[in-house]
């Protein structure tokens, strides 16, 4: 194996750090298959260079079926060859190292892939196999096992358990998956399945990989003592208790797994991180986030905030509040892989459920785009300016709407099959990213890209923001340049403005500020420089639905 080039020393690193999500098969192709590849983020380390990041978070790129976007795992420590070698992970990981930003992978422990070997091994062993201990088979309720095991719903509806066919050809027992049926889920009671994952974050620590994003990290332990199986027919929060008994999200006992995988984590110099992505009870964030277990909790609050300076407000105090009591720091998010872009989001009314919406009025949109991006430029700014680490999701930096006309035909999105009456889809925030203004499929490959990318995407994309003033791209730059050179210290406080509840203000340190206005009326700034603006200032006050940041 390759020297791996760590980067010196600072162990705590991500506490403010500004982390770039990479979906691999939608940033850049260089192989011309019209699928991203690592040899595509190779050749645009230097445009993540130009960002000023800190680190780099790839979502999956390893053998896999694509049942769900990579999500299904066929084998936890190897390169996808659609996706590139091992080889050129160790180059990409060397060149993103060289220019200083870290490498964080996604780990998906709650299930594996269908093809995994684990679960091959599982179909042809039969029932009562130690092969199939590693998953969660049932036998059917029934006369003949026809009946599903429990009323279990999946993520991506409708049911959570399969029936598989034995090795003698008949109708046999049934597995359980939380998502997609080619997403069996792992029986983390067996040790195998532990010493496993173990074994591959060493890994890729070992190949110099900074840090994990730890997918759907509150659902590996269940209750399936004896014989009891979880039921439910909705995964929403208000369904889930929050005292770590609940029989199928966050129990206690996940956090065994994590302090196991901590002390792995603290094997290397300096110590790997981790972040969790868990849909729990806010109450419950702080044991992920915690020193002795990963370290990081993702809260994703901002998602449900709206446009709201009350709502975004208590939403910064609780989890600043809830960060420093766990010892951590918090996450701020405002995209990622599921969700619509927020640039699309803003522009629609606050209290909009985005699901129903887009299953709705994906073909008649009626977003106000100009206000969307208005909005969300200025609440990246307001949200860069917080202490705690960013998390961008690639193509936010152009301003990208949702690329929502595509095609029932040309999805990709399990959750759009397997419940074709909801008509909901996550693929229009994956459609492949703009580089040029024209050409095959605007600079993304030379050769097509696997999601369709809409006509006007030639106008956002790189080449047509690169340089330009005040485009959203050098908006990035700027402020990834600004908050480098002022964030030394975690320190915040706010300044009220009493009689102005729609604007919010704070300080940070070496006499940074940020001030966002939420109202309808122009505002004056407070004394100081001004760094930089989300909005050309009007008369020397700052517009409505934007942000500036300000150094007294
Ligand atoms: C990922 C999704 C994925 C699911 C199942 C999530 O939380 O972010 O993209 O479909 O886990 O792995």
């Amino acid at each position: 194996m390759a020297e791996f080039t760590m980067l010196a020393g600072d162990k705590d690193w991500w506490r403010q750090a500004v982390i770039y999500q990479i979906y691999p098969r939608s940033f850049a192709d260089g192989n011309g298959d019209g699928i991203g590849d690592l040899k595509g983020i190779i050749s645009k380390v230097p445009y993540l260079k130009s960002l000023g990041l800190d680190a780099i978070w790839l979502s999956p790129f390893y053998p896999s079926a694509l049942a769900d976007g990579g999500y299904d795992v066929d084998d936890y420590r190897n390169v996808d060859p659609r996706i590139g070698t091992l080889e050129e992970f160790d180059v990409m990981v060397q060149e993103l190292h060289k220019v200083g930003i870290r490498v964080i992978v996604d780990i998906v422990p709650n299930h594996s892939g269908s093809n995994h070997e684990w679960f091959q091994a599982a179909l042809k062993a039969g029932p009562g196999s130690p092969e199939r201990d590693r998953y969660i088979f049932r036998d059917g309720k029934g006369a003949n096992g026809e009946i599903r095991p429990s009323e279990l719903a999946s993520h991506f509806g409708p049911t959570a358990w399969t029936r598989v066919t034995e090795p003698d050809g008949k109708p046999g027992q049934w597995y359980m998956h939380l998502f997609a049926s080619e997403q069996p889920d792992f029986n983390w009671d067996n040790p195998e399945v532990r010493e496993d994952f173990v074994k591959t974050l060493r890994f890729w620590s070992d190949r110099g990989v900074d840090g994990y994003r730890i997918d759907v990290a509150h659902a590996l332990v269940k209750d399936l003592k004896n014989g009891h199986l979880p039921e439910r027919q909705s995964f929403d929060l208000s369904v889930m208790k929050n005292n770590g008994e609940d029989d199928l999200f966050d129990r206690d006992e996940v956090h065994e797994i994590y302090a196991e995988w901590r002390k792995v984590f603290n094997e290397y110099n300096p110590p790997r991180v981790a972040v969790a992505e868990a849909w729990v009870h806010a109450n419950r964030r702080p044991a992920y986030a915690s020193t002795e277990g990963l370290g990081q909790s993702f809260n994703f609050d901002m998602l449900g905030a709206g446009w709201d300076a009350k709502k975004v407000r208590k939403i910064a105090d609780y989890n600043l509040k809830a960060a420093k009591a766990s010892g951590s720091s918090t996450t701020w998010v405002l995209s990622n892989h599921d969700i619509i872009r927020h640039a699309t989001r803003f522009g629609l009314p606050n209290g909009t459920d985005f699901g129903q919406w887009y299953a709705k009025n994906r073909f008649n949109p009626k977003v106000d785009e100009k206000l969307g991006l208005d909005r969300a430029r200025a609440m990246t700014m307001l949200l860069l300016a917080l202490p705690g680490s960013t998390y961008l999701y690639q193509g936010e930096e152009l301003g990208l709407q949702e690329a929502l006309e595509i095609p029932a035909e040309l999805m990709q999105d399990p959750q759009f099959f397997r419940n074709p009456e909801l008509g909901l889809s996550r693929d229009g925030c994956r459609v492949p990213l703009p580089w040029n203004r024209t050409g095959s499929s605007f600079g993304f490959g030379t050769n097509g890209s696997h999601l369709p990318q809409p006509e006007w995407y030639g106008n956002v994309s790189v080449e047509a923001q690169d340089g330009v003033h005040g485009s959203t791209l050098e908006l990035y730059r700027e402020l990834m340049a600004l908050r480098r050179s002022l964030e030394t210290t975690e320190e915040f406080s706010w300044v009220n403005h009493i009689l102005s509840p729609t604007t919010l203000h704070f300080k940070r340190p070496n006499g940074w500020q940020s001030i966002t206005n939420f109202g309808t009326k122009s505002i004056k700034l407070p004394k100081g420089k001004v760094l930089a603006t989300s909005k050309a200032l009007v008369q020397g006050k700052l517009p409505q639905n934007a942000t500036a940041w300000i150094q007294a």
